[in-house]
């Protein structure tokens, strides 16, 4: 098959978050089982640095206010077949990819990322160069406008298949915009693109694709719920028959504690004592001085309400009172940072912070704290528990969405176990666990049992990646 992904993020390209990891490492693991990928991402200026003997392959007078260019490269070192548009007007702005220096959403986002779907349905029609895809695969609100587009602009067109990767994020945008993006009037109405009186971008995406994937079986059953649904719960649960949830996998290379760039010297599971020099330089480097036979607990998060960092803050003390000492690395919200900092600065010595988008750290952490925590409030995946089981760092998270899919709590299968699970959004919880979490820490060989079946699962991408094929199989087979 040849798929085109339609995406506003994939590492090492750009990256804020795991639908990056997930758009880069799909791609490769479906082209090993054969198929064909090529990925379509916004022109931003670390885009168009990274890509190698990009040509210009379509051109566009006017692309939502301004002239644009589609160019063809490779990047991540050949690995990965992209097409960027470069459209100065609408991407070329340094920082972060959908919001302004002062942290709020781009006004025109709307436009941006409706000239993505543009330029999908374009490349989808056969209308650009010679390449025509058999499925188009949109991910997230960014993308959502595409399945619709497709509709739209008549047959024959290729399969769609829209992923849900946070159903927190849903590009809504104001009604009025319905004739500049490009939408018939007749589509403004709850069966189309209408939602809440504005024009969904990721409801569009939901309602017009042929099939609908999430990250987790448990998220995409949550997603059905008034409690995880966000307003898109009657929709979701009405093409139940068409949502699947398939769990992401790890780049096994990019995390890979026996070579890992980041990670000096490398280990595995039959060296895991090597991780006690990593924890020493850590400890040492954060300013760490309580009791050395401690378990150190880190976070490596963006700083967000869904997240739960206000609920880590809460049980901070009780937390460091059971016995366990915390790390944190975020990335976001100011005040969010400036309230932690607070509280890192009550617990001296016990608990350290730093802040910012960092991978290096992150991989340093993960080699050298005993467990990570995850106390996201939903989550419909989550990489970080994945990386903590690759590098020996006990995952320690919340019962939600993909963490519950992923983590097998050892009070309740102490034979298979891989870590912890807590109830979510509940720091009186998060207090428990990190007494239950001392207490297996005094215990080496049931630590390193976590460990060890930890580090044996198999998280590549190959599993999640034959699912796919089953969804475009299903999508090609119901295209109307
Ligand atoms: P989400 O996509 O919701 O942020 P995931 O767990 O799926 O959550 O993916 C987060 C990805 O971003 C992981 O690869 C994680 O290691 C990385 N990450 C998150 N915060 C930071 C940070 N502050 N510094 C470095 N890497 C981070
Ligand atoms: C989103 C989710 C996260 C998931 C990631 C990749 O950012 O918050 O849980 O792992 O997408 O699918």
């Amino acid at each position: 098959m040849r798929i085109l992904a339609v995406a506003s993020e994939c590492f090492p390209l750009v990256k804020t978050g795991g639908l990056a990891d997930v758009v880069g490492a799909l791609s490769p693991a479906l082209e090993e089982l054969g198929h064909e990928v090529q990925i379509l991402l916004p022109g931003y200026p670390q885009v168009l640095e990274q890509l190698a003997q990009a040509g210009v392959i379509d051109d566009y007078a006017e692309l939502y206010g301004g002239p644009a260019r589609i160019l063809r490269g490779r990047g991540a070192n050949g690995a990965l077949d992209v097409f960027a548009i470069d459209a100065p007007h609408l991407f070329a702005r340094a920082g972060h990819p959908y919001v302004t220096a002062d942290g709020s959403e781009w006004w025109d986002n709307g436009f941006r990322f409706a000239a993505l779907a543009v330029v999908a349905r374009e490349l989808a029609l056969g209308r650009v160069a010679d390449y025509r895809p058999d499925v188009v695969h949109a991910h997230d609100w960014q993308a959502g406008l595409t399945p619709a587009y497709l509709v739209f602009d008549g047959r024959p067109r290729p399969a769609s298949v829209m992923t849900i990767h946070n159903l927190a994020f849903q590009g809504q945008m104001p009604p009025e915009w319905l004739p500049s993006l490009g939408l018939p009037a007749w589509s403004f109405t709850p069966d189309g693109v209408e939602y809440y009186g504005g024009i969904g971008f990721l409801k569009a995406g939901v309602y017009y694709a042929d099939q609908i994937t999430t990250v987790s079986p448990t998220y995409a059953r949550e997603i059905q719920g008034a409690l995880w649904g966000m307003g898109m719960e009657g929709l979701l649960a009405s093409r139940a028959g068409d949502l699947a949830g398939i769990v992401n996998g790890l780049d096994t290379s990019t995390w890979n504690p026996a070579a890992d760039p980041f990670v000096e010297p490398g280990y595995d599971v039959r060296s895991l004592t090597v991780r006690a020099r990593h924890k020493a330089a850590l400890r040492e480097r954060l300013g760490l001085v309580g009791d050395a036979t401690r378990p150190l607990l880190c976070v490596i998060t963006r700083l967000t309400w869904q997240k739960g960092m206000d609920v880590l803050m809460d049980a901070a003390g009780a937390m460091l009172e059971a016995g366990v000492e915390l790390v944190v690395l975020g990335a976001g919200d100011p005040g969010m940072e400036a309230r932690l900092a607070e509280t890192a600065a009550a617990h001296p010595g016990r608990m350290a912070c730093t802040f910012g988008y960092d991978e290096r750290q992150s991989h340093q952490l993960l080699a050298g704290a005993d467990a990570v925590l995850v106390p996201s409030r939903f989550e419909p995946c989550g990489l970080v528990q994945l990386q903590g089981l690759r590098y020996g760092c006990v995952p320690v998270a919340a019962r939600t969405g993909g963490l519950l899919d992923t983590v097998i709590d050892i009070d309740e299968h102490p034979d298979d176990a891989t870590g912890f699970l807590f109830q979510a959004g509940d720091a009186g919880a998060l207090a428990d666990v990190a007494a239950r979490v001392v207490g297996v820490f005094g215990d080496l060989a049931r630590w390193q049992g976590l460990q060890r079946r930890g580090m044996a699962q198999d998280l590549g991408w190959k599993r999640a990646a034959m699912r796919y094929v089953e969804v475009y199989e299903r999508a090609l087979g119901a295209r109307g």
